[in-house]
């Protein structure tokens, strides 16, 4: 179900039971809950394959910010560059919202992803069976939809030049402008990576965009049909991101594989996590050409934060990621999924995943870390056995 494939895209693989580095980004509001059952999990599952993992702490985002003035300093992106892979919290809240724009907690995560090459970032979203009741839409809908969005994560209008907001004279207030910039490797590497997931999966690509309007967009189906050429096992189609949203939610069993762009990527995976139950279900991995950045798609909940009821099940997904896709440990991430399941099964519920039915248990965000700790060895073996 996860995108295995994208292993091929160059993220660093070996497993080969030497100690192996995590830098760990435990960031603002609910971010430093669910990154510490994230971390328990990680160190269980690969401690199970025999390596050992150093965790080295690093600032980011707010806590950067009041730490030392800025959302990611130098010693944090160095930390990153230099580790086998990251794990991320989330980032930002009210206290940094008047904040200008490069010296938002945002922007720290914006810097990190281009300082460390990622372009690629890979979000699956499947309904699990025991969950179906918990999402927003009809469960007949979102039972058995399993899809993956592969978002472009270094470019588009999340980087474009030029972008500046100025005054305007004579009282016309003021007037704000971004770029939407892609070029064609860009496209191509992304679409690249989409395609051999298809390939993996169930063959089918859905690649989205707004070729109506935008240049970019007319640039992107072009480049995504001419890559399709090397894929002819692969069957594709396009899709206007407008009517791509509502099929999203209409029909979402009929996708597999969506490539995008970065600003339509985020707001597609934000929507389709309908399809999971909760946003705190969704796990994501940035890759590039070296190390790999893997954190929960929800974001910082401030609300919720240091109650203990956020669901830490994305963050921990994202370390199944990040055991498969930086580690090359196949079967601890295969056993992490399986005691998340097995814990899904077995009735544990966050509040946001919660139906009220009867057999459910309504937990806090360490108790179902616990849950999905205590269900990781015999997850392992189960995974052992089947690959014999
Ligand atoms: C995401 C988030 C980020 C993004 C924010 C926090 C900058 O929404 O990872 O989806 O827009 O990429
Ligand atoms: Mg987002």
């Amino acid at each position: 179900m996860m995108a295995t494939t994208a292993a091929g895209s160059g993220a660093g693989i070996c497993a080969c039971g030497a100690a192996r580095t995590v830098a760990v980004l435990a960031g603002d509001g609910i971010g430093p809950e669910v990154t510490a059952q994230a971390v328990r999990v990680l160190q269980l599952a690969a401690g199970l394959a025999g390596v050992r993992l150093t965790l080295s702490p690093g600032l980011i985002g707010g806590q950067a910010i009041d730490a030392c003035g800025e959302p990611l300093p130098a010693a944090t992106l160095d930390l990153c560059l230099g580790a086998d892979a990251c794990l991320l919290g989330a980032v930002g809240g009210p206290a940094w919202d008047g904040l200008a724009p490069a010296r938002r907690p945002e922007a720290g995560l914006l810097a990190l992803r281009k300082g460390m090459g990622l372009y690629a970032n890979i979000r699956p979203v499947a309904c699990h069976p025991a969950l179906a009741a918990s999402s927003p839409l009809r469960p007949d809908l979102v039972a058995g939809a399993d899809l993956v969005v592969y978002r472009e994560l270094g470019g588009g209008i999340y980087y474009g030049q030029p972008r500046f907001t100025e005054t305007l004279p004579d009282g016309g207030g003021e007037r704000a402008v971004d770029t939407m910039v892609y070029t064609t490797p860009e496209i191509e590497r992304l679409a690249r990576l989409g395609f051999a997931a298809a390939r993996s999966r169930r063959g089918r690509l859905t690649s989205v965009d707004k070729a109506n309007v935008l240049d970019c967009s007319r640039l992107w189906r072009r480049t995504v049909q001419q890559v399709a050429a090397e894929y002819p096992d692969v069957h594709v189609d396009h899709a206007y991101v407008d009517s791509c949203a509502m099929a999203i939610v209409a029909a979402p069993r009929g996708f597999d594989v969506l490539v995008t762009g970065n600003m339509f990527g985020d707001i597609l995976s934000d929507l389709a996590a309908c399809i999971a139950g909760s946003l705190g279900m969704l796990p994501s991995a940035s890759l590039g050409e070296r190390g790999g950045l893997y954190e929960p798609v929800h974001g910082s909940a401030p609300g919720i934060a240091g109650q203990d009821r956020a669901n830490p099940l994305g963050a921990i997904l994202s370390a199944a990621m990040l055991l498969d896709l930086s580690l090359g440990l196949h079967q601890a991430a295969q056993a992490v999924r399986g005691a998340v399941s097995r814990a899904l099964e077995d009735g544990y519920r966050t509040a946001d995943i919660s139906s009220g039915r009867a057999g459910e248990r309504l937990v806090g965000t360490a108790e179902m870390g616990e849950a999905v700790a205590e269900r990781i060895p015999a997850a392992w073996n189960e995974m052992g056995r089947n690959q014999r």
